[in-house]
């Protein structure tokens, strides 16, 4: 694993600790190197310099919550002991969880023919088990659209022992997902053939919003897991994983490592699906490209 690694995107031990005089908190060079190095040893995530105000507004909420008055202290508090469960809200804070529903929908069309709809063939011959994980699920809606494709095209699903395992590090988002309520506004990207797996809320006295279906949310398991960790509490083997931009914030040797444990848990002829905006660098043995972002465990 990479992580006892030093966060190479970080500068060098520097002395400018230069504070913006217009923000509310001090922040200093020195601040954000040793936030951007907790974050790396935590999760992998590699927060490049550019990423200096961002880590500054994101993290100055929780800084402001505890009542501190600079980024030291919080350093501190976070170093301390009896605040173990501090790195749990800062690690929420940091990471980034952009996501909808059928984003990179042509990984969706793969995995309605190559796996939902090879499925609903095989269970007519006696196939039972179907395993998906989303990895890096975020707030829910990658593995929703998993969730509907394979609704829809199995009609037996509910029947059968086929579950999707949704995993993310942050709390916040996870718990999010498992509301399976959005704005209304985050339909639009949804095809209509699979408008009836979401339903309008009566809104309750508040704004409406859209919710999953029970049928399709009793698919998904969502739990916590950094997929830093040394083992993974599970055995798969998984017939397709979908760890889309996520390992975008990783560098290339943690990329590298998850991906062949990633190949370990796909079983032979399974799927492994990327973000649009990564590639993988290198050789895997064992998996092939066979589409845009889409790889193939040999068989
Ligand atoms: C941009 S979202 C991607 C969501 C979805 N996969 C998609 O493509 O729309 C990235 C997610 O990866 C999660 N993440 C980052 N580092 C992680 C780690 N070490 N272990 C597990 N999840 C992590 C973040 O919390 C975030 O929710």
């Amino acid at each position: 694993m990479a992580q006892a690694q030093r966060n190479p995107a970080i500068l060098p031990p520097g002395e400018s600790a230069a504070a913006d005089a217009n923000r509310e908190f001090e922040f200093s060079e020195t601040d954000f190197r040793g936030l951007a190095q907790l974050a790396y040893d935590h999760t992998g995530i590699t927060l490049a310099d550019s990423k200096r105000n961002l880590v500054y507004s994101r993290v100055s909420r929780r800084v402001r919550t505890l009542g501190l008055t600079s980024f030291k202290q919080y350093r501190e508090y976070l170093a301390r002991d009896d605040n173990k469960g501090e790195i749990e809200n800062f690690i929420n804070a940091i990471s980034t969880n952009l996501t909808k529903f059928f984003r990179e929908a042509h990984h969706f069309d793969h995995f309605r023919t190559h796996v939902a709809s090879a499925f609903a063939r095989a269970s007519r011959s006696g196939a039972r088990r179907l395993r998906v994980w989303s990895a890096g699920c975020s707030t829910g809606e990658e593995p929703y659209t998993i969730a509907v494709v394979l609704r829809k095209e199995v009609p037996d699903v509910l029947h059968l022992d086929a579950r999707i395992l949704a995993t993310d590090i942050d709390t916040d988002v996870l718990a999010k997902a498992a509301r399976g309520e959005y704005p209304p506004d985050s339909t639009e990207q949804i095809p209509k053939v699979y408008l009836p797996y979401f339903a309008e809320t009566d809104g309750d006295g508040r704004a409406k919003s859209i919710a999953v279906a029970r049928e399709v949310r009793s698919l998904i398991a969502f739990r916590r897991l950094n997929l830093m960790m040394e083992a993974w509490p599970f055995k798969g083997p998984f017939d397709a994983i979908f760890c889309r931009n996520v390992m975008i914030y990783f560098d290339n040797p943690t990329k590298a490592d998850l991906v062949e444990r990633f190949t370990q848990y796909i079983k032979p002829g399974g799927w492994l699906y990327i973000g649009h905006s990564e590639s993988l660098i290198g050789s895997h043995p064992g998996l092939q490209l066979v589409g845009r972002t889409i790889y193939r465990r040999d068989a």
